[in-house]
């Protein structure tokens, strides 16, 4: 976007918020009636326009009405405001929060923010105890609430969603743990495995991403409410009271600390890049299966789009979206860490641009991982073509070599030697090892005998894989088994 326009009241970000059915920003020209005082004049319409976020933090409005019902909970329990103070403070946080709820809340974009517009409205409304309610509190420990508050129900909400994909991934690798497909490296055929075990592969990845998302809950969940602006406050506020009223452990124990940081938004993005990176992967697999040169699986129409102009097309667009969706989340993760990078301490405005990109991360992953568990249940795999691809490009060639060493007693490097030359051997005749005869088999290595042909099928192949976290049906079948009992109910990770 260029530069706003001079003078109008409804800036680019106002314009985008009000599609959203709120009404637009109101106009206002005079200095901001929260912290006004020493100002004369309002600001110019470019600084206002590069000072605001209500267009964007208004998203955080649930967060911020309840760190401001716990903040005048306790500055009532100490008495520092009355009882018949906070109980209008409550009665008037209800029905804004209702305003907003009903899309009516008169969002002004002179008030900057979500906490001024709250607080500003809330005095408009109950006048004088709405004035009291910023006592002992700034706008950067209740900025640095808000967004603890709303990182915290993200997580909450994405690790739904992970253990709902992970659902769809185990409920169909237990109907096609003895579906062999190939199993491949450098994407070049390398052994037979199955598709149960293939999409468990994505399930132990999701699991270890709803755990990093664990983790930095745990890690974050300490409230910086009576921060104050960076120092603390002389007030005589209980901050153990406001954390556990808001579902933290405990208070943050350094203010400074508690204002400047933001490493809890940044470990957030992390895991979520992570998890997006993992599902990205599953997609380009889903790209790659479901095009006519491999034909592994197909989508139904409700995970594809046809063309406009080529009828016989039926592209896989959801997964290239959850593949491409990887970027912007990424990309939100650098972005903060640059924003954070060199940032003295303790506030600066900076890290108001902490927040389009956390939004936009958390709404991008869970549009993502809900494509994925509706692609994953809409799959449909050609199980006759994973067949014949599974016994394609000599991938029974290392159970060859593994059968050399079993029953000739060969060292491994030259029953690698003596297979690589029966691949060759193979391979100018047009055959599959299991083609060539015990004759030309012989030629290389004259003990061989004809039990090697119960090795040489992909099914031999996947069944003998049986070691632990092995390809093997039964044991695919057994850690499939596993996964349901875990995630049934309690969504519980296995750890
Ligand atoms: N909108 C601000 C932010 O997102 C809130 C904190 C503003 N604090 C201040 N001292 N100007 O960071």
């Amino acid at each position: 976007m260029g530069l706003p326009p001079p003078a109008g009241p409804v800036s680019a970000r106002g314009a985008r918020s009000s599609a959203t059915g709120n009404p637009p920003f109101v106009s206002d020209k005079s200095s901001n009636s929260q912290w006004g005082g020493r100002y004369a004049e309002g600001p110019s319409a470019v600084m206002q326009a590069i000072n605001a976020s209500i267009g964007f933090d208004r998203k955080m409005w649930r967060q911020d009405i309840r760190g401001s019902l716990a903040h005048a909970a306790m500055l009532a329990h100490v008495g520092i405001i009355s009882g018949d103070d906070e109980a209008a403070i409550r009665a008037g946080l209800e029905s804004i929060a209702g305003e907003i709820e009903r899309g009516e809340f008169p969002f002004s974009e002179a008030l900057e923010d979500i906490h001024m517009n709250v607080e500003a409205r809330l005095t408009e409304r109950i006048g004088e105890a709405g004035k009291r309610l910023h006592t002992g509190r700034s706008r950067n420990d209740q900025v640095a609430l808000d967004v603890r508050l709303w990182v915290r129900d993200a997580i909450d909400g994405l690790d739904a969603q992970i253990a709902d994909c992970m659902r769809a991934l185990v409920e169909r690798a237990a109907e096609h743990a003895g579906t062999v497909m190939p199993g491949f490296t450098h994407l070049q055929p390398a052994q037979p495995t199955t598709l149960g075990h293939h999409l468990l592969a994505y399930t132990e990845m999701l699991s270890r991403d709803r755990g990093r998302l664990r983790d930095a809950r745990v890690r974050m969940n300490e409230s910086p409410l009576g921060a104050a602006a960076l120092c603390g406050t002389g007030f005589p506020i209980d901050r153990h009271m406001t954390a556990a009223a808001l579902g933290f452990d405990g208070p943050t124990r350094n203010s400074l600390d508690s204002v400047a940081s933001r490493d809890y938004a940044i470990e957030f993005l992390a895991a979520c890049a992570i998890c997006a990176t993992h599902l990205s992967r599953l997609a380009e697999e889903l790209v790659i299966w479901t095009s006519p040169y491999f034909g592994f699986v197909r989508l139904s129409d409700a995970y594809t789009t046809g063309s406009s102009i080529m009828p016989q097309k039926r592209n896989p667009d959801a997964a290239e979206l959850v593949r491409a969706k990887t970027g912007r989340i990424a990309g939100a993760l650098v972005g903060l860490l640059t924003v954070m990078k060199g940032l003295p301490l303790t506030y600066g405005k900076d890290m108001q641009e902490d927040k389009e990109g956390l939004f936009d991360a958390a709404a991008s992953l869970s549009l993502a991982l809900a494509a994925t568990a509706g692609m994953v249940r809409d799959l449909q795999p050609d199980v006759a073509r994973l067949r014949e691809a599974a016994g394609a490009g000599f991938s029974t060639a290392t159970d060859l070599a593994d059968w050399l060493v079993r029953e000739l007693k060969l060292p491994f490097r030259d029953a690698h030697h003596v297979t690589g030359k029966l691949v060759a051997a193979a391979e100018r005749r047009g055959l599959d090892l299991s083609g060539l005869s015990l004759e030309e088999l012989r030629a290389e290595e004259p003990r061989i005998h004809d039990g090697v042909y119960g090795v040489l099928s992909v099914e031999a192949s996947v069944a003998s894989r049986t070691s632990f976290g092995g390809t093997a049906p039964a044991n695919v079948a057994e850690a499939a088994a596993l996964w349901t009992e875990q995630l049934r109910d309690t969504g519980e990770n296995p750890a």
